[in-house]
């Protein structure tokens, strides 16, 4: 039983166009307090979504009470070196320890789009984690699917383990 949130209405309705017309999916705003009781969800799943956001703080409490005690919280944001590494090796010359905005256009489908990332070092997310009273299990950097070398052959061509430099998971319980 699954519910969904995003700040999206248009993202909501793929979801929905994968789920069905009945699918619990509502727009909801992960800088304001949720929508939710507490103790609601045994799992919350956080996919590429928090590193949108510059304090994590307010959000992460929020996820921490809608949890049981001994939920999991289960993220997945850009990796923090990636983004770093890249501006680096374009001669920017970014703090990596600071909290830091960067915007990026993207044009897909004939639009573009302005996008605000909140980039921010490995230890301001762990300290985010724990201050917000979650316990890391695990911090994962993931292979891809055998599958993706097709998809993205640019990436993972060179790659023998088919591993690249992108995301990073955490495994958080709420003890
Ligand atoms: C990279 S997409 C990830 C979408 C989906 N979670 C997934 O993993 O396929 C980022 C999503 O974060 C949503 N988002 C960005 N800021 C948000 C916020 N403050 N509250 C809720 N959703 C937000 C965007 O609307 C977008 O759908």
């Amino acid at each position: 039983v699954v519910t969904g949130i995003d700040a999206s209405a248009g993202m909501l309705e793929q979801a929905r166009q994968h789920l069905g017309a009945d699918a619990d999916v509502r727009v909801a705003d992960l800088a304001d307090p949720l929508p939710f009781p507490d103790a609601a969800f045994d799992d919350v799943v956080a996919s590429l979504v928090l590193h949108y956001l510059r304090d994590w703080g307010p959000t992460l409490a929020e996820l921490r009470r809608v949890l049981v005690p001994g939920g999991r919280l289960i993220v997945s944001v850009e990796h923090p070196f990636a983004n770093f590494l890249g501006q680096r090796l374009a001669g920017d010359p970014t703090n990596y320890f600071e909290v830091r905005n960067r915007i990026e256009e993207w044009t897909m489908g004939g639009r573009t789009a302005r996008l605000s990332f909140w980039d921010r070092p490995l230890h301001a997310m762990t300290d985010a984690f724990t201050a917000a009273g979650f316990r890391i299990g695990v911090i994962s950097e993931p292979p891809a699917l055998p599958a993706a070398r097709d998809l993205i052959p640019e990436v993972l061509g060179e790659s023998t383990d088919n591993r690249f430099l992108c995301f990073l998971f955490f495994v958080l319980h709420a003890d």
